[in-house]
């Protein structure tokens, strides 16, 4: 079953120079799927990621997902379709610091005006799978970047999206921090069926997907797809990126 596609994909920045961000992308996801977006910087990932998420409006070409173009949605309809079939995961967390690491995690129910008492049972549940337990009544600023991301991971889920969009999750993260990301939003493809759609520059990071898409200059330029070994996976997706070019290949951020 095709969860996601995308036909004809294309973004162009106005302003005082108009600016081709895509050019023309076409790619479908099947549902459960876990892929990757990579490519060197203002290849067009996020932009890419704004257009599937809705948070910005293509030039040209359509996004389908699940059937539904969410762009020909009223304004209501899209703030309901957004908050009920997918998750946003950002590189610096996006967490409200007035609020409690609880509080956050809930926010969607809240917007939903969900029941208290389910919501800080679900709350718990999630935050047990993800083990930040220990942290839900602190505030953002009191806890480490891990946990930070951990809780707008179990934000970013807590409302069950059918598609899971990450957009450099790892970034802002030491090696450690990362890897647990990483195996948090395995579970999560794992456990729940959400297919998910990882921006990174992160070979480690990418090689926990299935497939990974790569961008050059707003095009498609090549995918790979996993296989059996994660290793090797990793192998092929650094040779990919010393093909691209372009800072893609940031040897900074390389870990096995
Ligand atoms: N709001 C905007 N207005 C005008 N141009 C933009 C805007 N956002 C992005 N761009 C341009 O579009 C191109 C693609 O940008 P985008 O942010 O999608 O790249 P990216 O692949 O995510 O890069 P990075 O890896 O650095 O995050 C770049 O040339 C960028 O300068
Ligand atoms: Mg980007």
């Amino acid at each position: 079953m095709e969860l996601l596609r995308t036909t004809h994909l294309g973004k162009i920045y106005g302003g005082q120079v108009t600016q081709q961000a895509l050019g023309d992308i076409s790619f479908s996801v099947e549902k459960g799927e876990f892929v990757g977006i990579m490519g060197p910087s203002g290849s067009g990932k996020t932009t890419l990621l704004q257009l599937i998420a809705t948070i910005d409006k293509p030039t040209s070409g359509e996004v389908l997902i699940d059937g539904q173009n969410p762009h020909l949605l009223s304004h209501n309809e899209l703030a309901q379709f957004r908050r009920q079939q997918l998750g946003f995961i950002f590189q610096d967390f996006n967490l409200l610091s007035t609020l409690t690491i609880l509080e956050n995690i809930v926010l969607p129910l809240t917007l939903e005006g969900a029941k208290v008492s389910t919501m800080v049972e679900k709350a718990h549940a999630i935050a047990d799978k993800l083990g930040i337990t220990a942290i839900l009544e602190k505030r953002p600023y009191e806890v480490s970047g891990g946990q930070a991301q951990r809780t707008a991971i179990a934000r970013a889920i807590i409302h069950e999206p059918k598609l899971l969009l990450a957009d450099e999750p790892t970034g802002n993260l030491d090696s450690k921090s990362s890897l647990d990301v990483m195996e948090t939003l395995t579970a999560i493809n794992q456990a729940d069926g959400t297919t998910l759609l990882l921006v990174t520059h992160d070979a480690v990071a990418a090689s926990y997907c299935h497939r990974v898409l790569f961008i050059k200059d707003g095009e498609l330029y090549n995918e790979i797809h996993r296989g059996d070994s994660r290793q090797a996976f990793f192998q092929k997706i650094i040779d990919m990126l010393s093909l691209l070019g372009g800072n893609a290949h940031d040897l900074s951020t390389i870990r096995v």
